[in-house]
């Protein structure tokens, strides 16, 4: 049997071992997902075990994801520049890092969007890890400008200059953002802003945004948050985080196995575990 899981500390509420453990089982494979609680202190002893237990592959998560980099093998080009590993492969006792957090979004948008981004002008708010993924990835595939607002403007400036290395853009305050909404196709909430149990927090005001703009929070916890609710009332498309964690995963389970799973099942199995 193949075995998989995820560590992270806590982890208890990570919905990725249903999700994964319905596809192995609709697939008809032999494969067991699991979820792992392990403490900081114990990290390296956690990925030795990989390779003891011949685990096929990890997800890694908070607070994990920079600090496994140290024990891992090797790791790919979009892991190096995120400066985070969400996904291990085991491939005979060489333990590979990728990440798919930024791509898994980028998927998610591309099937939203439907139309190519390269004349797009986005704006992300937030500027730690989340937001590092998904603008590398956003960066690399290739958009007009990438502006970044936060509450701590120096962490926007570091990751504006990391993404103009691929895309033009800058560091904004999120009252500048707020005054500027109209100008972007697409804003990105990164932030934990609105999160439940502060489901009347937003991170930005909406009251300049434009009709049509795509609208996204990698919040899924409520699966419609404020700034969402308040963005679809301004006649944006919305976006929650459900798409970003089911495409995530799906990747993770392709370069496990070499298979893609089926993503509108996926979807089902973590909407019907949010309550949704
Ligand atoms: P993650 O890995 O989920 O992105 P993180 O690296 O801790 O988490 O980053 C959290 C992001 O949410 C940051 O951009 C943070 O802003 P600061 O850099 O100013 O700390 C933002 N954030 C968190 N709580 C916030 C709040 N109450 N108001 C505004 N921004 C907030």
């Amino acid at each position: 049997m193949g075995v998989y899981g995820v560590i992270g500390f806590p982890v208890s509420q990570s919905m990725s071992p249903i999700m994964h453990n319905q596809e192995f089982q609709a697939l008809q494979m032999d494969a067991y997902y699991t979820a792992f609680a392990v403490h900081p202190s114990q990290l390296e002893q956690a990925i030795e075990g990989i390779r003891a237990l011949h685990i096929k592959g990890i997800n890694v998560t908070i607070p994990h994801k920079v600090a496994v980099i140290d024990y891992l093998d090797e790791i790919d080009e979009e892991a190096r520049l995120i400066g985070a590993v969400n996904t291990i492969k085991n491939e005979n006792g060489r333990l590979i890092g990728s990440n798919t957090d930024g791509e898994g979004y980028l998927r998610s948008l591309l099937f939203l969007s439907k139309a190519p981004l390269a004349t797009k002008k986005v704006l992300v708010v937030g500027a730690g890890g989340a937001a590092r993924a998904i603008v590398i990835a956003i960066a690399r595939h290739g958009v007009q400008k990438i502006d970044i607002a936060n509450r701590t403007i120096s962490k926007a400036e570091q990751l504006v200059k990391h993404a103009n290395q691929f895309v033009a853009g800058s560091a904004i305050s999120i009252h500048d953002a707020e005054e500027h909404l109209s100008e972007y196709d697409i804003v990105i909430n990164t932030t934990s802003v609105g999160m439940s149990p502060h489901v009347t927090d937003s991170p930005l005001q909406v009251h300049n945004l434009k009709r049509g703009t795509i609208v996204s929070d990698l919040i899924y916890n409520p699966l419609t948050t404020l700034f969402l609710k308040q963005a679809k009332e301004r006649g944006a498309l919305i976006d929650n985080g459900v798409g970003m964690f089911v495409h995530q995963g799906a990747l993770a389970f392709e370069k496990w196995t070499g298979i893609s799973p089926n993503l509108e099942r996926m979807t089902k199995t973590v909407l019907n575990e949010l309550g949704g």
